[in-house]
């Protein structure tokens, strides 16, 4: 069976990108490979990871880059992984094809415009609440809005500082949804 060609869309240290190329190694996915890697910021650490793995890598800040090169290598899924980038309806439209994002919360939780990465946390520990976890979902042009494919539950510990917390998340919850999600999603279509 022909893999489906993934692209993954990074912001920062994209520990999530190489839970992916990780899986990939271990045989996790099977059905799918990383064939272009994206930040949109020039000095990710993400861009090194995809670089000592030999997967090209590229920094764009315009769409219109992105999307030609998108194109270019016929991706069929599009991963955000810590992209914190909204991408636009015209974005969306144009690639066609299936596009999801990993957030660090249970959605509907924690989530929308300038809720990510480190934030969300930081929200969940000042509401509260006892359990979080993470959520892997389509992408629409309601930021975090987009159908959930797989939620994993954390729970949280009376101690917790959001960096504990979100590294816990990241362990637990991140590191395998979402390459599970990416293999579920490449060897259904
Ligand atoms: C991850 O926790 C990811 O879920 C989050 O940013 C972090 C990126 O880490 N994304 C969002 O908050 C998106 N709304 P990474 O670069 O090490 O994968």
């Amino acid at each position: 069976m022909l893999k489906k060609k993934v692209a993954v869309l990074i912001s920062g240290g994209g520990t999530n990108l190489q839970a992916i190329i990780d899986a990939e190694v271990k045989g996790i996915i099977k059905s799918a490979e990383v064939d272009l890697v994206i930040s949109n910021k020039e000095h990710a650490f993400g861009l090194k990871r995809a670089e000592k793995s030999g997967i090209e890598h590229y920094y764009f800040n315009d769409e219109n880059h992105m999307l030609d090169a998108i194109k270019k290598h016929n991706i069929d899924i599009v991963v955000l992984a810590g992209f914190l980038k909204i991408l636009s309806k015209d974005f969306i439209k144009s690639f066609g094809g299936p596009i999801i994002n990993i957030h660090p919360s249970l959605i509907p939780s924690f989530c929308g415009k300038g809720c990510y990465g480190i934030k969300v946390h930081q929200e969940a520990l000042k509401y509260g609440v006892k359990v979080t976890g993470a959520t892997v979902h389509y992408v629409n042009e309601i930021p975090d809005g987009g159908e959930i494919i797989a939620q994993k539950a954390v729970y949280i510990k009376d101690d917790d500082t959001p960096e504990t917390l979100q590294k816990r998340v990241m362990e637990e919850a991140e590191w395998v949804l979402l390459p599970q999600a990416i293999e579920d999603i490449s060897k259904e279509g």
